[in-house]
């Protein structure tokens, strides 16, 4: 094929542009490149960004793609941590995923779905005379569910400071100066405190039951047959503590969503409605913006040349508001859901492509479990009001919670 001109952001790095722009960042130049595919400078580095579903199905082809030191290496520090699945390739990838994945059965979701309806019945019981601020209450529920269903053992007394650790892994990975050391010193402690666990569980002075997650880590094989670094087991065990309890951003904005679409809640009357809702949440509001990858060897695709080892990120939050994939998409409709033509694709709001050979988030089936039991227990086992309230958040504040963290009151179980 011949080659065609790249566009080209002007300038010498845009690394500013983005911190600014946030979630809007790629398709600003890709609406005024008229392109899905440009060339831009990041962190003084050249960088191909896409969006769109053919370009997604590109990004997520392995042959062309590697993860290898394709995550910058302060997000590694805070959010991802070093050695996790997320920078592994090929067969190394595939063991490992599959170690994530052998989780994510029925039985384990629906075990996951019923320690939620718990949590939350009793969080009400506790909290019906006072205002209950949703988002610190979500992340305190889920990351007790977390420990619960993987089966890390743990004092009641100590959730908070676990429900701390874990967010400043995510709600801080992004930032810099006093935020970001204060995110790598929390990942740090929580790799401390799991890698002693797992140590003892390998040498039998640490009782968890042998069906549970954290077992499954503390004696995972890899390929060769070794047990993982304990440290890297660490990782892969926060890669399964911290994402649960960042569900809480998203029930943030399905609470959100109740408040500002009630129209939309009126018409829940199916577990089908409640998961075309649960799915435009996860499709209309930011919170995973890019996906990183590196190209690796040079090809050609439509003309344009890819070099190899181009950092190249695929705009999620973009592809979900993609208005050749979705008819007006920065309009909440639940029902597009109805007639929706799946595929790996076209709505990658946790990654897209295969679960067990690509990169999709391992995380995603329970994430949508999770979401429904908590729109159902609050519509249908709850009654609520919302308070007077600042609802606004900002498209470069990564993940972008709302300002008050949307709160409730006079929350009570129905009977
Ligand atoms: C809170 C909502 C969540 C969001 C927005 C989210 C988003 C993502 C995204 C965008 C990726 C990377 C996709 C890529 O690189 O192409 C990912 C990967 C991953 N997620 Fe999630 N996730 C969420 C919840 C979860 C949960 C609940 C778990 C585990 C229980 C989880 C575990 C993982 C793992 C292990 C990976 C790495 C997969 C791989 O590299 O093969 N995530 N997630």
């Amino acid at each position: 094929m011949s080659e065609t001109h790249m566009p080209k952001d002007k300038g010498l790095d845009h690394t500013l542009k983005l911190l600014d722009e946030g979630y809007r960042f790629v398709t600003n130049r890709s609406d005024k490149f008229e392109s899905r595919i440009f060339e831009t400078r990041l962190l003084g580095e050249k960088t191909i960004c896409m969006v769109g579903e053919k370009e997604a199905e590109l990004f997520y082809d392995n042959t062309r793609f590697s993860r290898k030191d394709a995550t910058p290496g302060r997000i590694q520090k805070t959010l991802f941590g070093e050695g996790g699945v997320q920078g592994l390739d090929g067969a190394e990838h595939h063991h490992r995923k599959a170690m994530f994945m052998s989780l994510m059965t029925k039985a384990g979701l629906e075990e996951m779905s019923a320690i939620i309806r718990e949590e939350w019945e009793r969080e009400i019981k506790q909290h019906s005379n006072t205002e209950i601020q949703i988002y610190q209450a979500a992340k305190h529920i889920l990351t007790q569910a977390a420990l619960r269903w993987t089966g890390v053992p743990y004092q009641e007394a100590d959730v908070p400071e676990w429900a701390d650790q874990l967010s400043d892994m995510f709600e801080e990975a992004g930032t810099v100066g006093w935020n970001h050391w204060q995110a790598r010193s929390s990942r740090a402690k929580a790799e401390e405190r799991i890698a002693g666990l797992l140590e003892r569980i390998r040498k039998k002075s640490a009782e968890v039951s042998k069906d549970s997650p954290v077992y499954h880590f503390a004696m995972h094989r890899d390929l060769d047959g070794e047990l993982l670094d304990v440290q890297i087991a660490a990782v892969e065990l926060l890669n399964l503590l911290r994402p649960i309890t960042a569900i809480a951003v998203y029930i943030d904005f399905v609470l959100l969503a109740v408040y500002d679409y009630p129209e939309e809640v009126e018409k829940l009357a199916s577990e089908e409605d409640i998961q075309h809702f649960i799915q435009e949440v996860r499709r209309f509001y930011p919170f995973f913006p890019v996906a990183p990858a590196r190209v690796k060897e040079d090809f050609n695709w439509n003309g344009y040349t890819f070099e190899e080892g181009t950092l190249t990120l695929l705009d999620l939050y973009g592809t979900n508001h993609d208005p050749d994939i979705w008819d007006r998409p920065d309009s909440f409709q639940p029902e597009r859901f109805q007639a929706w033509k799946e595929s790996p694709f076209n709505f990658i709001p946790q990654g897209g492509g295969e679960f067990n050979i690509g990169h999709r988030c391992a995380g995603e089936w329970m994430t949508i479990d999770v979401l429904k039991t908590t729109l159902d227990f609050f519509v249908n086992n709850l009654s609520f009001e919302f308070t007077e309230q600042d609802l606004s958040y900002e498209m470069n504040d990564i993940p972008p919670v709302p300002k008050s963290g949307v709160i409730i009151k006079e929350a009570q179980l129905k009977k």
